[in-house]
């Protein structure tokens, strides 16, 4: 039996055969141009990683850096997949001001935790890497700050706009063109980071 009902606020479809509740976003059905990976494809590549990962970090102990807001969904779900020591720590680095696609060029850094990373080898876990700004700012702030590693593990890669070119992530789950992508963590103007999928924003909701 499937039938409408309301959750909080958000409309739902219960399915009472398995007792679970079944999300409908309000977003318009073309708010996407075109989707790039479903949650399979995540979840499968994000499993490949993890193995790389526990792999080159066995026997360390790892400090895993969540950027926010954008990797937090990519992070929880890693996470989970690793088999390796850890601690969790969350930094903001914002290149992005308000409703731009463009980087600003400048990069601001806030903790949300009080790092401990002296000594550590630290993993940044980020969404995307574009210019490269953020990565580049964020790696110098770690080494001043005692960390004795810094490698960077990123869902998405925009190489076609990098300015920083030596800035070579170790870990990559997908490369992505030169377009405005959302979802999966990426916002436009803060908003559809719950999506489950990765995809091109439709121009026509770019305002
Ligand atoms: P970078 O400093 O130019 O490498 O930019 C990195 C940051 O810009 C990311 O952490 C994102 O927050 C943001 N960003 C870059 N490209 C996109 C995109 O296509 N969609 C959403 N956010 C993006």
């Amino acid at each position: 039996e499937i039938m409408p009902s309301l959750v909080g606020s958000e409309m739902c479809i219960r399915d009472s055969i398995n007792n679970v509740f079944w999300r409908l976003t309000m977003y318009p059905e073309d708010l996407m141009e075109k989707v790039l990976f479903t949650e399979e494809d995540i979840q499968k590549r994000t499993l490949e990683l993890a193995k790389e990962i526990s792999q080159d970090y066995k026997e360390k102990e790892i400090v895993l850096l969540c950027t926010l807001k954008g990797a937090i969904l990519f992070f929880s779900d890693l996470v989970k997949k690793l088999d390796v020591d850890n601690t969790f720590e969350f930094i903001r680095a914002s290149s992005y001001i308000g409703k731009t696609t463009d980087t600003s060029g400048n990069v601001r850094i806030t903790n949300a935790t009080s790092l401990d990373i002296k000594n550590k080898d630290v993993l940044i876990v980020e969404d995307i890497v574009d210019t490269g700004l953020t990565c580049v700012r964020l790696t110098e702030y770690l080494l001043a700050n005692g960390a004795k590693s810094v490698e960077i593990c990123t869902l998405l890669d925009k190489p076609s706009r990098r300015v920083y070119k030596d800035l070579k992530p170790k870990y990559v789950a997908f490369k992505v063109p030169d377009c405005f992508i959302l979802g999966y963590g990426l916002d436009y103007d803060e908003k559809y980071r719950d999506i489950p999928k990765i995809g091109v924003i439709n121009p026509k909701y770019i305002k």
